[in-house]
């Protein structure tokens, strides 16, 4: 899923009794997806040791990492790309992805073994759940969600992970000083989000415009976003602290 962010790559809509199942409408569709062997490894090999249960109270980190860093939690970590070279760039740093898109979750694990990481935790469940049941109020210093599904057609808006109650959850979740730091390639979901946080009780946005920031260094610049540079395509990157 190296192109996971392309605009026009939307997965598909469930039925609508299969939507009934469900009383909260999700950001993501469960796609099928094949297993590369690395991805298979990673599950196989990684899951025992990195994969970490819903638990149904608030989770410590601290133990679970063995030490007490600053911590950052990414949902939908696609492939997770960006999440396996902050991590390694960043040792002294400690990383929550979550994504419920196995392949996805087999290729970060694979990444983890081989690259040898220690500071790297999974869930491969809903990240709404996880921010819910699973993570502490006051407890992360970063929120990442970096092109996250832009959901395109008005009547699928609703079911963008970026809306006013999670804006409120993620700012319980964050230390006072924390960030979430989200990215789009997709302009009108920019000016949506802006449309949501800018409201968002709690936040500053570190925009001097109240707009945009311009891309972070932190954020690794992945091969996809690279090619759109070159062929004049927009990233948007958004940066609001949490206050006090
Ligand atoms: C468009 S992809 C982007 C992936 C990656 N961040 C990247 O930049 O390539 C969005 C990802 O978010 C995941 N996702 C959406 N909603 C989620 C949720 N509530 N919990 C966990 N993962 C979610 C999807 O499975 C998908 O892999």
């Amino acid at each position: 899923m190296t192109d996971s962010h392309v605009s026009n790559q939307e997965p598909s809509v469930p039925e609508q009794g299969e939507e009934r199942q469900h009383r909260r409408i999700k950001s993501f569709v469960m796609r099928a997806g094949r297993m590369t062997e690395g991805q298979q490894r990673g599950l196989d090999q990684g899951r025992p040791l990195f994969v970490l249960p819903l638990a149904d109270a608030p989770v410590d980190f601290d133990q679970v990492f063995g030490r007490s860093a600053p911590r950052t939690l990414e949902i939908g970590f696609g492939m997770g790309h960006s999440l396996l070279e902050m991590a390694a760039a960043s040792p002294e740093h400690d990383f929550i992805g979550v994504e419920v898109h196995y392949p996805g979750v087999g290729a970060l694990l694979n990444g983890v073994l081989t690259q040898g990481l220690t500071n790297v935790r999974v869930y491969d469940c809903d990240a709404i759940e996880v921010l819910n049941r699973c993570i502490a109020d006051n407890s992360l210093d970063r929120l990442m969600l970096f092109f996250p599904d832009p959901w395109h057609k008005s009547r699928h808006h609703k079911r963008r992970i970026v809306q006013p109650e999670f804006a409120e959850l993620v700012r319980s979740k964050l230390k006072v000083g924390g960030i979430l730091h989200m990215a789009t390639d997709w302009e009108p979901y920019a000016e949506y989000m802006l449309e949501v946080m800018n409201v968002a009780p709690g936040y500053r946005n570190q925009a001097e415009d109240g707009k945009c920031v311009p891309r972070p260094t932190e954020r690794p610049i992945t091969k996809f976003e690279r090619r759109g540079e070159r062929l004049g395509h927009g990233v948007w990157d958004l940066k609001f602290e949490k206050l006090a």
